[in-house]
């Protein structure tokens, strides 16, 4: 299952995971572009839910199980960025922009943990005792965050907070948690930006000096799940950039 698989990083995922053979269903609140990235695939299957509805998650979760039989793998890449001052011209800034943009991202990411969660817990465990693989989407913002990015950083450190307790709760079960801190990477949340500030940021990365691709997002992912020693731990791709303040 792969949250805001409809675009971008999420899309990138649903390709390379289909392409390796996986059954995956699309998550996305945006139906026509999740069937746009379904349609070249017979492997892939679309819900649309938002990702902080209890209901529309819990039925997406119960289409996975349904068509596929189970559920092995969460990868959550819904999100938003809403980039604005906590001090404005005109004050200080609607509480209501900051709740969304931590509602979208961490209580999103965490509604789809939950219950996914509880599908992995129940399936057969490989030899090894492994039973359900979670990959989160944070950004280096949780880190680095710009002047701007208040809410969107809040949301995103919540994510890099909870992925290690989440990896020890999960332990019993055989299922491992990682989080993904990308740096910039090339989607249609980047282009929102204007092509000046785009190449501007891509300048500031050492090495190499561009915007990643989604596909070594997705690359990442795929790494992820083959490799079970990776758990409890957040891994930046974002050759080497450390964000200035602006
Ligand atoms: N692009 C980057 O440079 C970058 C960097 C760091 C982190 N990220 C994170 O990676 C993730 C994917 O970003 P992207 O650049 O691919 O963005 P994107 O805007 O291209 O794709 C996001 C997808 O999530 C879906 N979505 C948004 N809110 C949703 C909701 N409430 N319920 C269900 N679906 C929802 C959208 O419809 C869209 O299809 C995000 O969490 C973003 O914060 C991106």
């Amino acid at each position: 299952m792969v949250t805001g698989g409809g675009s971008g990083l999420g899309a990138a995922t649903v390709r390379v995971l289909a392409s390796a053979g996986a059954h995956v269903l699309i998550v996305d609140r945006n139906q026509a572009a999740a069937e746009v990235q379904a349609a070249p695939f017979e492997n892939v299957a679309v819900a649309v839910a938002d990702v902080t509805h209890p209901q529309q998650m819990s039925e997406a979760v119960e289409i996975a199980r349904s068509k596929f039989g189970t559920l092995d793998i969460l990868v959550n890449c819904a999100g938003i960025s809403d980039p604005g001052r906590v001090l404005g011209k005109e004050g200080p800034i609607a509480l209501e922009r900051f709740a969304r943009v931590v509602e979208v991202n961490l209580l999103g990411t965490f509604n789809a943990i939950r219950l996914a969660a509880a599908v992995m817990a129940a399936n057969s465990p490989s030899s090894s005792g492994e039973r359900g693989v979670i990959v989160n989407t944070a950004s280096i913002a949780a880190f680095d965050g710009q002047i701007g990015q208040v809410s969107y950083a809040a949301s995103k450190g919540g994510i890099v907070g909870m992925t290690l307790p989440l990896a020890r709760d999960f332990a019993r079960h055989g299922i491992r948690v990682v989080t993904i801190a990308p740096g910039i990477f090339d989607t249609p949340m980047l282009a929102e930006l204007g092509e000046e500030v785009r190449a501007s940021l891509a300048a500031q990365v050492p090495f190499p000096p561009r915007l990643g691709r989604p596909e070594e997002y997705a690359h990442l992912v795929k790494a992820i799940i083959e490799n079970e020693m990776l758990n409890g731990e957040v891994i930046r791709l974002d050759g080497a950039l450390r964000m200035s303040p602006r």
